[in-house]
């Protein structure tokens, strides 16, 4: 199959400019105005952008957690992100305690493989670090493609590993090239706080958030880039969501320490006065929305390049779901959905509102995340020999975000109602029309599983 873009204006984290896209099998065969090449389909694109597809890398799918699992599959899931402009996740596998990660490795698959609409990746999440994992590590880099491991510093009693564990993984995971992911802030203070507010019979939404108050966060970001300083191991901060622990950060740089760091889009748009609400269990989410002062230091972080990614956490509950914990927060499974609305709400509340610029929307949308993960350039860029990932964006079309139209395997969303600017129009994964007119061109099955190389472009 052979597809002509016409006339679009391509954006890629570096340049700006109109073209036509010719793009043969699976990549782009050649950029350049006015292309003189026949192609079996042809796309006017006047008066659209031209983005990289967009690279989600934190979402969870189908997964195992608080005991249920999260309510998109990797068919709605994968599905979903296309619909928003996502072509690639990188995903969770979670290591059972006592367990081989190459267990958990093959249990994942077997929930994944064959059900993916959009491509797929996973980390690694080591949650009992012992003599028999180490083994394991290099293989899962050097064989499997899987080169980043993620580590949870909280979530006491189920996923959380202690510094020894920490430091041993770090130690083998930069003996083969990898990268550590973590989700830090400190377990046992929150453990406290939890135990603390529910003994005084304080068991409301608000209290998932006044468990874990900003210096969980900037504590526990500190201790880690402390580690990873020490072991001199890459570290990528997942979901990082306040001043405090940006703080442990941008310190960390003042030893010229390199620290990656995501954030995701709620934490850029919406606060913590939504716990009041009487529904405020649909934004219990870990770490916890934050404040105005919070999302200013982010949207500033993106752009002193100290944040280099936002992503989701993606982790849908049907509000049936969320009812586990109506009457115990603690109870009620942590997570959030916007998988599908992710590029849409970065460009509406990001470009349109002057917080980014157009290049840096698409850097912190794809292309660093394709970069840090060991996918570039095959992933995360507009060029010759790239994948034909392709997203051609309207910017002009506004519309509005809903439970009733979007097409996430959750009944609510954190975003009823907003309004957006910018949307979505068509979209290309390696060369096939994904998305078009609404809907969804691919089956499932056609998402590959992309192994990912060393962590080798330091950007
Ligand atoms: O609330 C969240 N973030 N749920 C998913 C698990 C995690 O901590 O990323
Ligand atoms: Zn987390
Ligand atoms: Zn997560």
């Amino acid at each position: 199959m052979s597809i002509l873009i016409r006339n679009g204006r391509v954006i890629t984290a570096d340049a700006d400019f109109i073209a036509d896209i010719f793009i043969e099998g699976e990549t782009i065969k050649a950029i350049g105005q006015n292309l003189n090449v026949k192609a079996e389909k042809e796309i006017d694109a006047t008066g659209k952008y031209i983005f990289p597809g967009g690279i989600d890398p934190h979402v969870h799918l189908d997964m195992p957690f608080m005991d249920t699992y999260s309510s998109d599959n990797y068919e709605t899931g994968t599905r979903a992100a296309l619909f928003g402009g996502t072509t690639m996740v990188i995903d969770f596998i979670l290591q059972k305690q006592g367990n081989s990660l190459q267990a958990a490795l093959d249990e994942w698959r077997s929930r994944s493989d064959n059900n993916c609409v959009g491509d797929y990746s996973f980390h690694m999440a080591v949650t009992d670090f012992n003599d028999e994992t180490k083994k394991e590590i290099q293989g899962l880099i050097e064989k499997e493609g899987i080169t980043s491991f993620k580590t949870f510093m909280a979530y006491k009693g189920a996923l959380m590993i202690d510094d020894r564990q920490m430091i041993g993984l770090m130690e083998e995971v930069k003996k083969h090239g990898g990268l550590i992911n973590v989700h830090a802030t400190n377990g046992d203070m929150i453990d406290y706080l939890v135990a603390k507010h529910k003994s005084e019979g304080k068991l409301s939404p608000l209290y998932h958030y006044l468990s874990q108050p900003e210096i969980t966060e900037a504590e526990a970001s500190e201790r880690f880039v402390d580690m990873s300083f020490y072991t001199s191991c890459p570290g990528y901060i997942v979901h990082l969501t306040c001043e405090g622990a940006l703080n442990a950060v941008r310190n960390a740089t003042k030893r010229n320490q390199k620290t990656f760091v995501e954030t995701c889009i709620q934490y850029l748009i919406i606060d913590a006065s939504l716990y009041e609400r009487e529904d405020g269990a649909k934004w219990v989410m870990s770490p916890p929305l934050r404040e105005k002062k919070d999302q200013a230091t982010l949207w500033a972080g993106i752009n002193q390049g100290l944040v280099q990614v936002v992503a989701t956490d993606h982790c849908p509950f049907m509000w049936e779901q969320k009812q586990m914990g109506k009457d115990d927060f603690s109870k009620i499974p942590n997570g959030h959905p916007a998988i599908e609305n992710r590029m849409e709400l970065l460009f509406s509340e990001g470009v349109v509102k002057n917080k980014i610029t157009l290049n840096k929307y698409v850097e912190v949308s794809s292309t660093n995340a394709a970069k840090i993960f060991g996918m570039f350039p095959r992933k995360g860029t507009i060029a010759i020999g790239s994948d034909a990932d392709i997203v051609i964006f309207d910017p002009n079309e506004k519309h509005k975000l809903s439970a009733t139209t979007h097409h996430m395997n959750v009944d609510y969303s954190g975003y009823e109602g907003w309004e957006v600017t910018g949307k979505v129009k068509t979209v290309l994964l390696r060369g096939k029309v994904a998305i078009e007119q609404n809907h969804c061109k691919i089956d499932k099955g056609y998402g590959r599983f992309i192994k990912r190389n060393k962590v080798s472009q330091i950007i």
